[in-house]
């Protein structure tokens, strides 16, 4: 999805003062194999959080050298029973192979229809960009996916903490009426996420 390449190579530098629709390249004698290589996916996350499952990123951020081509990788561990919860990618659709283990996975249209279903190791599932997706762990053990974008920085909005925990605080009277539910309940949502 993001803008097509004009050169070989565009390491990013991360540092650059000027700021553009991704980032400058690195200059080219500068430019070394190593910027091509990327270990940060080969350790397991830690899941000891709510959710019971971590999201390590390989984009350009993590990964200068996928500067300007136009993708990225997630890798995300599930402790048994981890939800990787409702979430969106503005500039990403995402598709993403089982590595180990079962995982309940969907996403739900703008017409409000779920398309779901429970993957194990070496099966894919595709998510178109935009549209509301989650993972759950329905095996018995851990679980391992890997999740390939179409951007190299598709960002995420996390549902439940855009909605309960953002910087400030969206106005309990949304939240209210949104969910209809009465105040005690954000409140208890607000203090699980952390907040
Ligand atoms: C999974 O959906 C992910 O975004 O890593
Ligand atoms: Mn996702």
């Amino acid at each position: 999805a993001d803008p097509d390449p004009l050169q070989d190579v565009c390491v990013a530098n991360l540092n650059a003062s000027i700021s553009v629709n991704g980032f400058p390249c690195k200059p080219l004698p500068e430019v070394k194999s190593d910027d091509f290589f990327f270990d940060g996916l080969s350790q397991e996350g830690n899941t000891t959080n709510v959710f019971g499952t971590n999201v390590t990123s390989a984009d350009v951020l993590a990964f200068p050298g996928l500067n300007t081509l136009g993708l990225s990788v997630n890798r995300v561990d599930f402790a048994p029973g981890g939800l990787n919860p409702p979430h969106i990618h503005p500039r990403a659709s995402e598709t993403s192979v089982v590595i180990k283990g079962k995982l309940l996975v969907g996403f739900v249209t703008t017409g409000n229809v779920l398309h779901s279903k429970v993957l194990k190791a070496g099966e894919m599932f595709v998510i178109p960009r935009g549209l509301v997706h989650f993972q759950l762990n329905v095996g018995k053990g851990k679980a391992l996916f890997l999740a390939a974008f179409n951007s190299q920085e598709p960002g995420i909005v996390i549902l439940p903490t855009t909605l309960f925990v953002s910087t400030p605080p969206i106005p309990n009277a949304v939240l209210t009426k949104a969910f209809q539910i009465d105040e005690k309940v954000i409140s208890a949502i607000r203090s699980k996420l952390g907040s």
